[in-house]
């Protein structure tokens, strides 16, 4: 008989992505185009996101239904008020082992350690480049190279583990592959190099903004020579790879040229209460009115375990340029 909780694929529901908030301090031109997300764009109002009451019940059924993992997302998650109240209750949550956090890292410094000592113990910060004048142009003019790496370098004296995430575009920071390898191999820090993906409806994307994971491999494994190492866990996103002298390891995430939907058992949350089963997908189940309409825990899990049994998504095992016109969920929505 069918495990009730695989979808259509057979595949588990293991990892909740949450996303605490729809703002952004940064207005990075794959994410939220500063002409798009101006001054007038009008963001989620309070009564309008999830509680912490809420987003905590929801962790409680998902995690009866299997979910192990939890990760918190944005936009900017540490601009949503009170954070590490809510990794606090999350912590609690039986059956979850692992709490991550998605960050643009500029608010990091001043919260590191309230972070840690809330529970925290990993953190992921997005950088696209060393180079001022790049980083800048990418942000939006948001935040200084220097600031985001000094909030890496607060997450990891206050005892988080830190990843970094760079995303790559041809033509915009590929020259910032290498610079950005060398350095955090120093650190001894791992990088992840994710393909630029077609997210949303606002980025423009093309193939051919894509620099692909054996282009990078290439670049990097000439200076530095690589070795492929196995996942941390079934269904991991970034394939790893470790510096032959074992300074450091990096990671890609290729969602473009080497999709990996097969094992994908991600759904995600956004800010207003929408349930995803893709990051890609048009349409999300509306949970917040059902968690304020009085139904029981018991009720809800059945409409998502329904919800789930029903999933086929296999959006970047299927993209061709005509799935590229879809409408999709914006990424500042679900947090990548
Ligand atoms: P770990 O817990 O460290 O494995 O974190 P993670 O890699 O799951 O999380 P992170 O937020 O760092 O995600 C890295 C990148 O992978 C982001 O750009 C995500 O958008 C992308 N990503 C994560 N999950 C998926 C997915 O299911 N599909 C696709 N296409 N991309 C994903
Ligand atoms: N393609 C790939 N990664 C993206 N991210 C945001 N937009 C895109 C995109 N179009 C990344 C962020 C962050 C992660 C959650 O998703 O830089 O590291
Ligand atoms: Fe940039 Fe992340 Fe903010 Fe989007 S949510 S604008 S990717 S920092
Ligand atoms: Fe999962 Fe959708 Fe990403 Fe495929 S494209 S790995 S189904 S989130």
């Amino acid at each position: 008989m069918k495990n009730s909780e695989l979808d259509s694929w057979d595949r588990p529901l293991r990892d909740l992505r949450i996303s605490v908030t729809d703002r952004c301090n940064f207005r990075c031109r794959y994410c939220m185009p500063e002409e798009l997300f101006g001054p007038d764009y009008s963001f989620l109002s309070s009564e309008k996101i999830l509680s912490f009451e809420e987003i905590e019940r929801l962790a409680v059924i998902f995690s009866s239904l299997g979910v192990k993992k939890l990760r918190l997302t944005g936009g900017e998650p540490l601009l949503r008020k009170e954070l590490p109240v809510l990794i606090r209750m999350l912590k609690k949550v039986d059956g979850i082992d692992d709490i991550g956090l998605t960050t643009n890292g500029s608010l990091l410094k001043g919260f590191a350690a309230e972070l840690y000592e809330a529970g925290l113990r990993r953190v992921t910060v997005s950088l696209d480049s060393l180079n001022e004048e790049r980083f800048a142009e990418m942000n939006g003019r948001r935040s200084k190279v220097k600031n985001i790496l000094q909030g890496i370098e607060a997450a990891a004296f206050a005892g988080l583990q830190v990843k970094i995430n760079m995303v790559v575009q041809k033509g915009v920071n590929d020259e910032d592959v290498l610079p950005m390898a060398d350095y955090f191999k120093a650190q001894g820090q791992t990088l992840r190099f994710i393909e630029y993906m077609d997210v949303g409806n606002s980025n423009g994307w093309k193939l051919d903004h894509v620099v692909s994971k054996s282009e990078i491999l290439s670049l990097i494994g000439e200076r530095h020579p690589l070795n492929k190492i196995p996942p941390n866990y079934t269904g991991e996103v970034a394939e790893r790879y470790e510096y032959q002298d074992q300074s450091a390891e990096i990671g890609i995430i290729s969602s473009v040229t080497d999709s990996f939907c097969s094992t994908c058992s991600r759904a995600r949350i956004s800010a207003e209460g929408k349930l995803y089963t893709c990051l890609f997908a048009s349409k999300g189940t509306e949970l917040r009115q059902l968690l304020r309409s009085g139904k029981s825990d018991m009720e809800l899990k059945a409409i998502i375990r329904e919800i789930w049994n029903q999933r086929s998504d296999r959006y970047s095992d299927e993209r061709t340029s005509e799935t590229g016109q879809r409408n999709k969920v914006e990424m500042s929505h679900i947090g990548g």
